[in-house]
């Protein structure tokens, strides 16, 4: 399969080829940690300040989604000359590709598969540190040059993160690393995103592409030059991004039956596939909250799994465009907590259209014009 998409990528036009990378829906540090009894403690030692990602005095490239405890969607990338494989969350939310390294010791890399650079032939070395804050602690490491494959794109040249040290929380996760896939302005030591490299040596074009499935594990996909319309219905509609760093956008307002309940007179939003939920100002998400009748305690808006069929619409709207959640995409349900709204406060100003969001519009995410199409995913 592989080696007859790249035969198929030489053959047709640029314009023609794409790379699609399944997605795989896991089991999240918060399920992982529920199961063993351990969430209660987690949360409060280490507690998810999902605004740390985005306050403007921890200057660019900060970010806080290890301790996001929802994230879900994983995908496999392999790097060096025999390929090592990895597991890595595509983050359109932060710029840096690392995953963990032989050079760690921390908990997060003695129980996920580490990078060893004397295996590959390929690898070159930089003595270039990399220092990554996180809400509750940092990743730092090295940086260093290898080849890098994705779905079946070989990105030679590729700089990268090897980890060092790793807060306690990437303990809990499925995936071994990250791969961001926002702008370079973002990127942390200037190191250059590897979805900037592929277009650069002219692997594909400048648009990828997010489908997060909802109820299976599998389905999920990023296709990097590419977008699959068995997966959404009706067009795409374009939104010109308000600033390029993030995928961000200008916001208008977010209503419940035609009343503005929050974002009023508007906001600026992040569109993040490494946020699971929606965030957005105390005030705003307490009103929404409110208005959708779930009862606030302890930080989790609770609602009762009985009312869902009867709970309202919020319908985000964006550029003239209306983009509507029912209580079945904004509530999720827990075995061991019942249900709760997927809409979490922070103290930023900046909202953050997460996985909540992205699994009912199919993302379009074009670096060629510098927008986003959104169509109802299906
Ligand atoms: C970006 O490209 C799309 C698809 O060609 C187009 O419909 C949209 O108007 C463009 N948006 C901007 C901001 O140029
Ligand atoms: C992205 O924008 C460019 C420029 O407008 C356009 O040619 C291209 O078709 C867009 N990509 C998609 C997937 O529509």
């Amino acid at each position: 399969m592989m080696k007859w998409a790249v035969v198929l990528c030489a053959m047709l036009a640029l314009s023609e080829c794409f790379i699609s990378v399944p997605l795989i829906k896991g089991k999240s540090a918060r399920e992982a940690l529920e199961e063993k009894g351990l969430w209660e403690k987690y949360r409060k030692m280490y507690p998810f300040n999902p605004a740390a990602k985005f306050t403007q005095s921890y200057a660019i490239g900060y970010e806080s989604m290890t301790n996001d405890a929802d994230l879900a969607y994983y995908g496999v990338i392999s790097i060096g000359t025999p390929p090592q494989s990895f597991e890595v969350i595509f983050d359109t939310g932060s710029s840096n590709l690392w995953v963990p390294s032989i050079y760690c010791s921390s908990a997060a890399c003695n129980n996920h598969v580490r990078f060893n650079p004397q295996q590959s032939s390929t690898f070159q070395a930089t003595n270039q540190p990399l220092s990554i804050q996180y809400g509750t602690g940092s990743m730092t490491g090295v940086l260093g040059y290898d080849t890098v494959s994705v779905g079946s794109i070989k990105v030679p040249h590729q700089i990268f993160g090897l980890s060092q040290t790793e807060a306690p929380f990437m303990a809990h996760m499925k995936a071994d690393g990250i791969l961001g896939l926002a702008y370079p302005q973002l990127a942390v030591s200037n190191a250059q995103p590897i979805f900037d490299n592929m277009v650069q040596q002219g692997l594909v074009q400048d648009y990828f592409s997010v489908y997060l499935s909802s109820n299976s594990q599998s389905g999920s996909e990023v296709i990097f030059g590419g977008f699959n319309p068995n997966h959404y219905t009706g067009t795409l509609v374009w939104i010109p991004l308000s600033s390029e760093t993030y995928w961000q956008i200008t916001m208008d307002s977010v209503t419940i039956n035609g009343q503005v309940v929050a974002c009023n007179g508007g906001c600026q939003a992040i569109v993040d596939t490494g946020t699971s939920l929606i965030i957005g100002p105390y005030s705003d998400i307490s009103n929404m909250n409110s208005w959708v009748g779930a009862s606030v305690s302890n930080g989790d808006a609770t609602v009762n799994c009985n009312n869902i069929g009867s709970m309202p619409a919020v319908t985000f709207n964006i550029n003239g465009n209306a983009f509507t959640l029912p209580a079945s995409a904004y509530v999720r349900q827990s075995y061991y907590y019942g249900c709760r709204t997927g809409f979490s406060p922070s103290s930023s100003s900046l909202w953050i259209l997460g996985d909540v969001f992205i699994r009912q519009y199919y993302t379009v995410f074009n670096r060629s014009n510098n927008s986003i199409g959104l169509a109802k995913a299906v």
